[in-house]
């Protein structure tokens, strides 16, 4: 063998052997490489005897690069005998163990809220119709919530809805209908007026299966030149069918409320039982959804406009109700409570 092989070798197995000596996992392990490396019938044990066949130029280096090797492998395996005696290694084998045939952890994506799922639906089927999106505040004054609406101090109609108030006639807003106000009052004198304002709202007392002292309503209003209960009727149709299904009927029954005159109630179909009536219905076929009627005179007064040239239909529903219909969530609270469980099976 020439003097480069030997040499080649001995740094050849150097590496491998630091490799073995580092990887290996217990004492009986290493006790085996001291025997394949150190040993009577080592390869260094072979190459330092055959030495002597080599150039008598070479034999002083090529031995004492032998030797070095061999003192190098006789303490790396001292040092890692130390190690595995006392455990530390095998520990740290134990805690890095990776396998990396195993399947990877599925990250889960966040998904929409069922409410801002039903709120977006909503703006966009309405948006589809030529309404605008409009902002609103959830602090208002007792002007913009109450009176501008055609509810004064001292009306029965304020205990309809028990406010939180958090100033001197400052209340959070017991329904989107102080968005009409507003618009109207940023608008005027242009028709058509066309908003639909989705928002949070608050009333007192209200805390049980079915209502929360907060919860989400979205608020309709046309005003226009001609407008009637027919153009009322047919936007509230054409958003029932979109909502809940084509062969969704809708029907208004008579009903009260300060800032509309005509006032109604509307139902929808009941969209489970088709109106054969059933245990979500309550055995009536219908389901009550929202709020209408048309704009009471002094509210487009209020609004900024003249009741003699223009009128207006309006509508509050309820964004809630809505959403646990859809999603079949029985108990209001479950809607805000955030419940990672309740999320995931919607
Ligand atoms: N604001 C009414 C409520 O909260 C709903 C409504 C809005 C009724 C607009 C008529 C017109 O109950």
């Amino acid at each position: 063998m020439g003097e480069y092989a030997v040499e080649t070798q001995l740094r050849e197995l150097r590496a491998e052997a630091r490799g073995a000596i580092a990887l290996a996992e217990c004492l009986a392990a290493l006790q085996e490489l001291e025997v394949k490396y150190l040993g009577r019938r080592a390869r260094l044990t072979t190459m330092l005897r055959s030495l002597g066949q080599m150039p008598a130029g070479e034999r002083p280096r090529l031995g004492q690069l032998a030797n070095e090797v061999r003192r190098e492998l006789e303490s790396l395996l001292e040092a890692r005998r130390t190690q595995l005696a006392s455990g530390q290694a095998e520990s740290e084998l134990v805690g890095e163990r990776l396998d990396v045939t195993l399947p990877g952890v599925a990250a889960k994506p966040g998904k929409v809220h069922p409410l801002m799922r039903v709120w977006r639906d909503v703006e966009e089927t309405f948006v589809s119709m030529g309404f605008e999106v409009v902002d609103g505040r959830e602090v208002e004054t007792d002007f913009f919530n109450f009176e501008a609406l055609n509810v004064p101090q001292d009306h029965p109609a304020r205990d309809m809805q028990d406010s939180f108030y958090v100033g001197e006639d400052i209340v959070l807003r017991t329904q989107t209908s102080p968005v009409q106000i507003r618009t109207m009052r940023r608008m005027t004198p242009r028709t058509p007026v066309r908003l639909v304002h989705p928002g949070r709202v608050f009333r007192r007392g209200d805390d049980d299966m079915t209502h929360s002292p907060m919860f989400h309503q979205v608020e309709c209003l046309y005003v226009d030149k001609g407008i009637g209960l027919t153009h009322l009727k047919g936007v509230l149709l054409a958003f029932a069918r979109s909502f809940f299904g084509p062969e969704t009927e809708v029907r208004m029954r008579p009903s009260y409320f300060p800032f509309t005159e005509p006032s109604a109630e509307v139902d929808v179909s009941c969209p489970w039982c088709h109106g054969s009536g059933c245990r979500i219905c309550k055995g009536t076929g219908w389901i009550e959804i929202l709020g209408a009627g048309m704009v009471h005179p002094n509210v487009l007064r209020y609004g900024g406009y003249d009741p003699d040239l223009v009128t207006g239909f309006a509508f509050g529903m309820g964004l809630d109700r809505l959403a646990q219909m859809r999603y079949g969530i029985d108990h209001v609270r479950l809607m805000f409570a955030n419940d990672l469980r309740m999320l995931r099976q919607v």
